[in-house]
């Protein structure tokens, strides 16, 4: 069998090509023939690795053809009306030669943090399980795992304590199942339900005073009173999968219509005019751009056979201690948790959260403590995880406790401001969290399977100097106190051949592969 690689891939997306190869192949007989060629002697027929592979451009016997991943990254440059019947037989098909990382569903919301699909379909293929096998992802954010669980076959789980990543997680996962015909008749109804006479309730009626209060500082009263409009439209729709693309339509174009600073990660405000019924117009472009994307790739996913997806909102590690349903059932876990001084996830989504009705401003400190990696605390609250970490620090290992207990010799000192004070109990709680939610994960996973984690490093300054929080190597020790085997460790920060000096520079992300024991 021949096959070939995509050339425009990183280094680090080498190495998974090969072990997915490999695995799929079950063989470690692998020629490299060209740059970007290899034969392989298998008994893997050629449709099997034309339909699993995500870093292979073609395979074949004779003839090299295109792989459905290469083809359905390609359908992010198709216009759905123009696409071509035989699109998915077509081997001589003019292919984008680059890295195509939001494609389909994978683009319909923005999140930070999320991973890429492809990077996820090679995982699934390196921990070799079949199909019907359950993935589970216990920080699912935007649900690229899930998404690409279904389509290879495998039933998916995930968690996430943000709402708004579960509705995320609900749309992407639901729509693959819906086709260009169903979005459009919607979008259709919406767009004839959006008119200001016989709403059917009050805008008064939909936010607390509270909320609303706290909306009114983001929004003109006009932009409001348009927002209002299209909910009401939108929640008029009967299927609730409809319902929910809708909202996210909505969800993405809000902060062009409000006054926090557009491309500002931190909540900056900048006070201008809005336009009476600009948000119905953006709404609607930003609808029907979407429908544009996926369709095509809808298409595409037409004769792929799925499993199911489940979402669940919850703390990742009080859901495992409550439930007993998938314990020990999990077959593979594929995850990216969150970073040692992770993003504020809830207060970047916040108008989202709070115009979709998803949480009520109240609840915002209460969900913040539960985060990992959540980085605003009161000094009582810095008291106490210090207290907390002090108790169970036996339970980290010492590269741990050293990093953490040099950063506090420095910043515990009177006179230091509050961030700097705060550091080292948000470290601590930071990693007892890892350690408690690697436990819960242990608990849902079958002996033997194997969970990957895709980790990044950050870096601090301590007393004016800059000290590296390897995060992904204080991760991949951390695991074997819960008993893990450390399977592969992946940089993925690997230098391409020019900038060799580029490693050295700090901040890096690594995959990391562990197993449980049997
Ligand atoms: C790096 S993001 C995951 C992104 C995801 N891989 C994707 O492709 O979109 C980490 C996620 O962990 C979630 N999270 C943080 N603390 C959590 C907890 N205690 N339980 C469940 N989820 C949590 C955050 O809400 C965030 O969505």
């Amino acid at each position: 069998m021949q096959v070939k690689r995509k050339s425009y891939i990183k280094p680090f997306e080498k190495v998974l090509a090969m072990l997915e190869l490999e695995a799929i192949t079950h063989t470690k007989n692998v020629q490299q023939t060209g740059d970007d060629f290899y034969k392989v002697q298998t008994d893997t027929t050629e449709d099997v690795l034309l339909h699993r592979l995500a870093y292979w451009e073609s395979a074949g016997e004779d003839v090299l053809k295109n792989t459905t991943q290469v083809l359905l990254e390609n359908t992010s440059n198709l216009e759905s009306d123009y696409i071509q019947l035989d699109f998915f037989q077509q081997t001589e098909k003019n292919l984008r030669q680059s890295r195509i990382l939001r494609y389909g569903v994978h683009d319909l919301h923005e999140y930070r943090g999320k991973f890429f699909p492809q990077l996820v379909r090679a995982c699934i293929n390196i921990s070799e399980v079949k199909k019907g096998a359950i993935v589970f992802d216990p920080f699912c954010g935007s649900g690229t795992t899930l998404c690409e669980a279904r389509i290879s076959g495998m039933k998916s789980i995930g968690i996430d304590l943000n709402p708004l990543s579960v509705l995320i997680s609900k749309v992407k996962t639901t729509m693959l199942d819906s086709s260009k015909r169903e979005i459009e008749d919607a979008y259709q109804q919406v767009q004839n339900l959006l008119h200001p006479k016989g709403l059917p309730y009050k805008i008064e009626d939909r936010w607390t005073q509270a909320d609303r209060n706290y909306l009114i500082g983001w929004f003109a009263k006009e932009a409001l009173e348009d927002i209002h409009q299209i909910l009401c439209a939108i929640e008029q729709l009967r299927d609730t999968r409809m319902q929910n693309f809708f909202k996210l339509n909505l969800s993405n174009i809000l902060r062009s219509i409000s006054w926090q600073k557009e491309s500002d990660l931190r909540v900056r405000k900048e006070v201008g005019s809005y336009l009476a019924g600009d948000a119905q117009k953006k709404f609607l472009e930003e609808a029907r751009r979407q429908i544009k994307k996926i369709s095509p790739y809808l298409e595409a996913l037409y004769a792929f056979s799925m499993d199911t997806a489940e979402v669940i909102e919850d703390n990742t590690v009080t859901y495992v201690k409550k439930n007993t349903k998938y314990l020990g059932q999990c077959d593979v876990l594929i995850t990216s948790p969150p970073y040692a001084t992770s993003l504020p996830y809830l207060d970047t989504d916040r108008l989202s959260l709070l115009v979709l009705g998803l949480m009520h401003r109240s609840e915002f400190p209460q969900k913040n403590l539960q985060m990992v990696g959540n980085r605003e605390i009161s000094e009582k609250r810095r008291v106490e995880l210090w207290n907390l970490y002090l108790e169970r620090k036996s339970e980290l290992t010492p590269q741990i406790t050293e990093l953490i207990e040099q950063i506090a010799a420095e910043n515990h000192k009177p006179g230091v401001g509050f961030r700097r004070r705060n550091l080292p109990a948000l470290l601590a709680k930071y990693f007892l969290d890892m350690l408690d939610s690697i436990r819960a994960a242990d608990a849902m996973l079958k002996p033997g399977a194997k969970a990957f984690y895709v980790v990044g490093s950050n870096s601090t300054y301590v007393a004016d100097e800059k000290i590296d929080i390897k995060t992904n190597q204080l991760l991949w020790d951390l695991a074997r106190n819960v008993g893990w085997r450390q399977v592969n460790y992946i940089d993925m920060d690997m230098p391409v051949s020019r900038d060799v000096f580029r490693k050295h520079q700090g901040t890096s992300e690594a995959i990391l592969i562990f197993e449980k024991g049997l």
